[in-house]
């Protein structure tokens, strides 16, 4: 886009205490704008400018250039303090704060730490663009979309001084910090990822995401209860083509345990009954009752709850990503970006005709992240 620009400023004009900028800026007399008198033409605005004191004294351009540097150095610190907090702090740890109640410690840190250093870098930038950085008035006419050799050319020119005049290169600390600071600002996020290998629970210490995921509460003749009401379910309370969600019937009192749902997240299964001669393959011999299968309700994708069920072609359907499941053929996929079958949970009757779990699933649920690892 072709472009003309005005520096309008007093300085500019040599009106001012000082025609240069303090940091030792040139002003262009490339920039002069030519006077457009084409449709559209405005008269221009005048505007009055004040000089600032970073462009008038070196003394206080320097000054801001303490402060700016201060503000990378203490994000730098706040990225470090983050990370020592992740580590150090107890993730079950607790604070009183006024107003706010009782708070999680490490979330009070982490959240401050972060919040601060993400300040103090757009501060820092702010605070350099309107103190350092050339203090002029610019007007940019439009006109043609398309750019010829020769403006490109100009283009690369404005760059260049663009970049001699925000002082980047000159700056060296300032311009050292700001690069320190943003190299770790990444740091927290990474550390983050963290939390996909390393768990809290001193009953799972050790154990890999794999082994957490293998063990489910569902154990032998344990009975399957439908999400929501908790009751339990006999073979005829699911017709032929019906889908229920079900649940471990000891599912309420490990919560109430653990105070979690991560249980009920890795237990979570969906009854489906079809024609058992339509049952082509199952991850184990006889896994079904009388057609009724139970599969894992997780996506072996990246975990979203699955109910979409077409029961004409024994379809599963995951509505994140598309993922589908053939539950007449052993939960294989057959479409979308699943890496892995949905786990089948063997069930059976008791001796009063309700539906139980044979065994703990064979495969881990859930989203199959540690795969990839
Ligand atoms: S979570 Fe199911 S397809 Fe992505």
């Amino acid at each position: 886009m072709s472009s003309d620009l005005t520096p309008s400023d007093s300085a500019a004009t040599g009106d001012g205490p000082s025609a240069e900028l303090a940091h030792g800026g040139v002003r262009d007399d490339r920039l002069a704008r030519p006077e457009y008198s084409g449709p559209g033409a405005l008269p221009l605005a005048a505007i009055d400018h004040t000089p600032r004191r970073s462009d008038l004294y070196p003394k206080a351009a320097r000054r801001v250039e303490r402060q700016i540097t201060l503000m990378f150095l203490l994000s730098m610190l706040m990225a470090v303090l983050f990370v020592i907090g992740y580590v150090a702090i107890d993730v079950g740890a607790e604070i009183y704060i006024p107003v706010l109640g009782t708070v999680g410690y490490q979330n009070l840190v982490l959240g401050v730490t972060f919040g601060l250093g993400v300040f103090l870098i757009g501060a820092g930038a702010i605070q350099w663009a309107k103190k350092l950085m050339p203090d002029v008035e610019v007007v940019q006419d439009r006109h043609r979309l398309q750019s010829d050799p020769a403006e490109t050319v100009k283009a690369h020119d404005q760059y260049e001084r663009g970049k001699e005049e925000s002082g980047f290169a000159a700056y060296r600390i300032m311009r050292r910090t700001l690069i320190g600071a943003l190299a770790l600002f990444p740091i927290p996020l990474v550390v983050l990822v963290r939390d996909m290998w390393v768990n809290d629970d001193p009953a799972l210490a050790g154990m890999s995401p794999a082994e957490i995921l293998s063990e489910t509460a569902w154990t032998g003749g344990l009975r399957i209860v439908i999400d929501g009401s908790l009751a339990p379910l006999r073979p005829e309370d699911i017709p032929v083509g019906g889908l229920v969600s079900g649940l471990p019937e000891n599912i309420m009192e490990i919560q109430e345990e653990t105070h979690t749902l991560n249980e009920r997240g890795k237990s979570a299964i969906i009854l489906v009954r079809m024609d058992p001669g339509d049952i082509r393959a199952q991850q184990g011999a006889d896994w079904d009752y009388q057609g009724i299968l139970a599969y894992s309700k997780i996506c072996t994708h990246v975990g979203c709850p699955i109910a979409l069920y077409e029961h004409r072609t024994h379809h599963l359907l995951c509505p994140c990503h598309q993922s589908t499941f053939d539950l007449a053929d052993a939960g294989n996929v057959i479409f979308g970006p699943a890496a892995r079958r949905m786990p089948q949970l063997p069930i059976t009757v008791d001796e009063e005709g309700f539906l139980v779990a044979a065994s703990d699933f064979a495969e881990p649920v859930g989203a199959s992240f540690w795969e990839r690892g």
